[in-house]
């Protein structure tokens, strides 16, 4: 057994200090914030004996070579930024955990047959970009040119943030499928309540959810809020909110669908003006390809009937779309057999959110180990997942690693 998770516990938390946004934990893509973060989390990497480098995308990659050169690769890791006032677990936990692994392997004096590479993605969340996983598409080679032209809110591109970031950009090539890889495992709190109500500190994954997010613009007519009679407004704000409510009955009544709008701006945004325009995103899930997407022409079709029915004009942005992702049932298996050996039982459950996984899932095989969290709760500041669980998910890794390194060996 490991010594426990107390180093764990205290990396997170310091890391957790690392903000843009004083008395919040707020860290986004490229951020100063994001910059100290990767100072930090690169000196514990090199702490592990890893050599470290930070790509174009500043994604932060620690690399500790076994042995033998033609050795493959196993790839761990998640994504550094956060959500706004966010938690410490979701991202950090899975970057932070494979470094104190490496911590405890070094110190039993294990020699792996593989090199080991820790990913810490410079973006998941998708929160200055509103399209998600810019860190793993670039390090995968799948940034796509529409995603460089997409803006933040003072109108800076991807593409620009990149330049101003690392100086003249070109994306980078798909890394050649398989590149000599043995997998990627993620660590992830599990940001719902399954875990907890089955009373297990740890579960294995089997698929991660499709999602599609859009930015929607409903074009009405700003107007004197005292002079204007009610049926001779556009106002654009009522048609997103019937949309809003509308959107919330079809997921409501979809077993399985989820249809979230977290970010929505009025404008002119005046006390005393029929809202003229309002821009909000929207966020679609599904287990289910066909779920999501069936879902997606309903919601195009209701839209266009509020608009229609309102005189008012509806525009939508794609910002990201992801099909469900089944993970590697062989590494899953693998991973499950640690599960088993130091909890006793595993649980496989499929992820509502989505991860780093995804996009990894085009490179290489995936695996996903999930943490029990208190309440279910994610995304928010109260995010917590306790020291004994953490010690769980933390032997559950080395075993799994030690494992690996006996097939591997076995193979040779
Ligand atoms: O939104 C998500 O599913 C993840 O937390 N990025
Ligand atoms: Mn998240
Ligand atoms: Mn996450």
């Amino acid at each position: 057994m490991a010594g426990g998770a107390q180093l764990l516990v205290s990396m997170l938390g310091e890391l957790g200090t690392v903000t843009d946004e004083p008395g919040r934990l707020t860290r986004t893509f490229l951020s100063p914030a994001m910059e100290r973060a990767v100072k930090l989390v690169g000196s514990w990497m090199q702490d592990a004996g890893m050599d470290v480098r930070v790509d174009k995308l500043g994604n932060l990659i620690g690399r500790l070579a076994s042995d033998n050169p033609a050795a493959k690769t196993l790839l761990l890791g998640s994504h550094l930024d956060t959500v706004r006032d966010a938690g410490r677990f979701d991202g950090p936990l899975g970057v932070l955990l494979p470094i104190n692994v490496l911590y405890e392997l070094n110190r039993r004096g294990v020699k792996l047959p593989f090199h080991v590479e820790v990913l810490g993605f410079s973006e998941e969340e998708g929160i200055r970009f509103a399209s998600a996983y810019l860190g793993s598409e670039g390090y995968t080679g799948r940034l796509q040119e529409s995603t460089l032209a997409l803006r933040d809110a003072d109108g800076i591109t991807v593409r620009q943030a990149l330049e101003q970031f690392g100086g003249p950009f070109s994306p980078p090539k798909p890394a050649q499928a398989g590149r000599n890889l043995l997998g990627y495992v993620e660590v992830h709190i599990e940001q719902g309540p399954v875990l907890e109500a089955k009373k297990l500190a740890v579960g294995v994954v089997s698929a991660i959810a499709g999602q599609s997010r859009f930015k929607l613009t409903w074009t009405g007519t700003a107007g004197h809020a005292g002079t204007t009679p009610m049926m001779l407004r556009k106002d654009a704000l009522a048609g997103a909110a019937e949309f809003a409510l509308a959107a919330e009955k079809l997921a409501q009544g979809t077993a399985g669908l989820v249809a979230t709008i977290g970010s929505l701006t009025v404008s002119p945004g005046a006390a005393n003006v029929i809202p003229g325009q309002v821009v909000h995103t929207l966020d679609v899930r599904h287990a289910k390809d066909n779920v999501r997407k069936a879902a997606l022409v309903k919601l195009g079709r209701l839209a266009g009937q509020i608009a229609k029915k309102r005189g008012l004009k509806v525009a939508w942005q794609r910002t990201q779309d992801n099909g469900a992702v089944n993970c590697s049932p062989k590494l899953t298996a693998l991973l499950e057999r640690s599960v088993k050996a130091v909890q006793g039982k595993s649980l496989s459950l499929v992820s509502g959110a989505g991860h780093d996984g995804v996009v990894m899932s085009q490179l290489t095989s995936v695996a996903m180990l999930f943490v029990r969290c208190r309440d279910g709760l994610s995304h928010h500041p109260d995010e917590y997942a306790s020291p004994k669980d953490l010690a769980v998910a933390l032997d559950v890794v080395i075993d799994f690693i030690e494992r690996l390194a006996k097939e591997t060996t076995a193979i040779r």
